[in-house]
């Protein structure tokens, strides 16, 4: 969702030194220090050829791609409203925000009269998705049939105000626009735009219209397996069998006193797809939906820690408003409150304890969720052993039979950390198809670590347990017990030492080799500076062209390989693959080398195509974005030690100082390549293809992203109005107001997409 630094709600501003720290004020001895003055420094990059990989490095072929390169001609940089693609692609939309998921529901008008709830309609800021085949059975397939549905994510509500007629309306005026970077004027909020707003969270899922070479053609209005699920939608919190009793403990509200069941989730960003075919929803920036009202805070110290750990309100907004965030969808007072609907985003403490109000309803959100989008009536589950993070995705390592399996997860603010869930239960075939009892198997009970990025890159895996002293005896909190961390991870991984990231976006493995790649989006000067680069966040330098930020603005893309390739390994090896850059800056910021035929800003969705094996990054950008909307690339990646160890010259006005790290080996224009740039205000997010590789489903998330709310008199200054005006022949729907949407893009000569 969204541009610099904006996505980056809930910043790690922890105070206890870690590591680096230590190190970093070793390094700044007198004897090591440069003051220079002036602005970027621009002194060359020192590679020192002697590093070696502890891990041998075995040279593949990578099928469709490996011996011929990237088969298209990379596209320029662009600021049009309209899609760009290579020369002999072509793309149309599958679906886009409103659409009616079946007969029953009107089509969408696209200027804000819809009068239903929005429970049966294509959500908003489409993000991570996936498509499942389906067999004869109505069973899932892990190979392809003519039958198949997609999921796909709803991330945000920053575009709530296309939705009405006249935008957001508050206290009886409309034109508000109650983003999530503080708006405190809430007032009363009419429930008809509450409910649109609360249902366009959530997941999507509708069956497909495939044809018969098994291209998609669209999607089936009639679809038997079409449904949503949204944050009114009852789920079950599940975890570790000696823990669950703890945990219920941190889930009990007025809505279920027992804390067994919890309701629904939002904000879902990336996402993951087990082995055994259901999908993992993950929930990101959760916690700006809640408000504590003014004058009210926790009603204990460690709530009041934890609140403000995960970005809730931590006291009373009148000085607090930094973490004062939400939508005003408590305040509805013009429908009823059946079980608590609209009270439960209020965390107010009104009630005698926690079974009498919404305090712990915080607590309740920030999982990976999982669904089984097969069957409607398997229950949707919370894994709270996996975590309560602002979660990006969960990706599976490659399955292997007798062997764990192991989910790597990020967790998207500034300075956050990368995680592992590693399954106790051991991968069996037999459980494919196995729907949710096969998720209760493998995602129940296992094992929470954090990842330590380490400067001779190396790293290891810290596990968040509750016997390790550092964070039983952690001093800054509490821990009462394994479910404590479960609820409060993020604290754990300050306790343990975990490295500090510049924001973990997405993840992906690679199916050659069971690499895994996480993308770290961008950062800032307060959080990465010259004097906090360590060698996994190794850059500190500003924007050059359009000023657009300092620290990380551009962001990179970390990889790791485990150690003896196992899933259940205590250590990795690293390297950073790619770093973002405009191809102009100099060669300390584009350490990768980037040209205008690849340079990029903000990497965020990652995904490998099982059928080429073709890396695809995606971009969600602010800081290149005075040359070029967010786009689409296409890598062919070597592996883990592959390239070299370099310092890298940081300056930042007097300070200076040279960071040591790794890179992987420079792709050039032939192995990366611009694939795709969206239309105006976007991101590009959430991808899947069919198995043949021959239709590639795509993302377009908030296209228009700058348009104003519209006031009571003025009219909207549309940024884009794409799909509905697209310039080009994808233009889909009525009306002037952009849309998210699913696009199908597919090779004229009817071939493997990117090769
Ligand atoms: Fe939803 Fe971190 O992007
Ligand atoms: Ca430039
Ligand atoms: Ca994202
Ligand atoms: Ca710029």
């Amino acid at each position: 969702m969204t541009t610099f630094n904006d996505d980056n709600l809930t910043p790690n501003e922890a105070t206890t030194e870690h590591f680096q720290e230590i190190l970093t004020r070793v390094l700044a001895s007198p004897s090591r220090r440069r003051i220079l003055k002036g602005g970027i420094g621009l002194t060359a990059l020192i590679v020192t050829p002697t590093f070696a990989q502890s891990l041998a490095v075995t040279p593949t072929v990578t099928k469709g791609v490996g011996s011929t390169g990237l088969g298209f001609n990379a596209v320029p940089k662009s600021l049009a409203d309209q899609v760009i693609l290579p020369e002999g692609y072509v793309a149309k939309v599958l679906h886009a925000t409103g659409d009616p998921i079946n007969a029953s529901v009107t089509p969408y008008g696209n200027a804000g009269a819809e009068t239903d709830d929005w429970s049966q309609r294509i959500g908003d800021h489409h993000d991570g998705m996936e498509l499942y085949y389906v067999d004869a059975q109505g069973k899932y397939s892990d190979t392809p049939t003519q039958r198949a549905v997609l999921v796909v994510n709803h991330e945000s509500s920053a575009d709530a105000h296309f939705f009405h007629a006249n935008g957001q309306t508050s206290n009886g005026v409309a034109g508000k626009s109650f983003n999530q970077f503080g708006n405190w004027d809430v007032g009363y909020r009419p429930g008809q735009e509450v409910l649109k707003e609360i249902n366009h969270h959530g997941f999507s899922i509708v069956e497909l219209d495939l044809a018969a070479d098994g291209t998609v053609k669209g999607y089936k209005l009639d679809g038997q397996l079409n449904r949503r699920v949204t944050p009114h939608t009852v789920a079950q919190i599940q975890g570790p069998a000696k823990d669950l009793a703890d945990i219920r403990e941190f889930m009990k509200t007025k809505f279920d006193q027992t804390g067994t069941t919890v309701r629904g989730t939002i904000n879902n960003c990336g996402h993951g797809k087990t082995p055994w075919g259901t999908f993992l929803g993950c929930e990101e920036n959760w916690a700006t939906y809640f408000n504590i009202p003014n004058g009210q805070t926790p009603p204990t110290d460690k709530l009041a820690m934890s609140n403000k750990r995960y970005g809730l309100p931590a006291s009373a907004l009148s000085t607090d408003t930094k973490r004062a965030r939400s939508q005003g969808w408590f305040t509805v007072s013009d429908m009823s409150d059946v079980d608590g609907r609209f009270s439960r985003w209020n965390l107010a403490a009104s009630g005698n304890g926690p079974t009498t109000d919404f305090r712990n309803e915080g607590n309740t959100f920030g999982y990976v969720v999982e669904v089984d989008p097969l069957n409607a009536s398997a229950s949707l589950v919370k894994r709270v052993a996996m975590g309560r993070l602002a979660h990006e995705a969960a990706v599976c390592s490659l399955p292997q039979a007798g062997q764990p399996l192991a989910f790597y997860m990020g967790c998207d603010s500034m300075n956050e950390y990368i995680y592992k869930f590693v399954s106790d239960a051991r991968w069996d075939p037999k459980d494919i198809a196995g729907g949710i009892s096969a998720g209760d198997k493998y995602l129940n009970e296992g094992k929470l670590y954090a990842a330590q990025f380490n400067d001779d890159g190396q790293g290891a895996w810290i596990e968040l347990s509750f016997d390790n002293p550092k964070i039983k005896q952690y001093s800054a909190y509490r821990f009462e017990n394994q479910a404590d961390i479960f609820v409060n991870t993020r604290i754990a991984a300050d306790a343990v030492g975990a490295t500090r990231m510049d924001r973990p976006e997405w993840g992906a493995v690679n199916p050659k080799n069971g690499e895994v790649y996480v993308t770290l989006t961008n950062s800032n000067a307060k959080m990465r500076n010259v004097s906090t680069v360590d060698a996994a966040n190794p850059r500190a330098y500003q924007d050059m062209d359009g000023l657009k930020g300092t620290g990380n603005p551009n962001g990179h893309i970390i990889r790791f390989k485990e150690a003896s390739s196992q899933s259940d390994a205590k250590t990795f090896a690293w390297d950073i693959f790619l770093f973002g850059a405009e191809e102009d800056m100099p060669a300390e910021v584009n350490v990768s080398g980037l040209s205008a035929a690849n340079s990029f800003s903000s990497p965020d969705g990652l995904c490998f195509s099982p059928s080429t094996g073709i890396l695809w990054i995606q971009t969600d950008d602010g800081a290149a974005t005075d040359e070029t909307n967010c786009m689409l690339l296409a890598a062919i990646p070597g592996s883990v030690g592959d390239g070299k160890a370099l310092s890298i010259k940081n300056q930042l006005g007097d300070t200076a100082r040279e960071q040591k790290t790794f890179v992987g080996a420079t792709l050039g224009d032939f192995n990366l390549k611009r694939f795709l740039v969206g239309p105006k205000g976007c991101e590009i997010t959430g991808m899947a293809e069919t198995a043949d590789g021959k239709s590639l489903l795509v993302n377009i998330q908030h296209p228009g992203e700058k348009t104003p709310a519209r006031g009571p008199t003025a009219q909207y200054i549309f940024q884009s109005q794409w799909p509905a005006k697209a310039s080009d022949a994808m233009q889909y729907g009525v009306g002037e107001r952009p849309r998210s949407a699913t696009i199908i893009i597919s090779r004229i000569d009817g071939g493997l997409i990117g090769t």
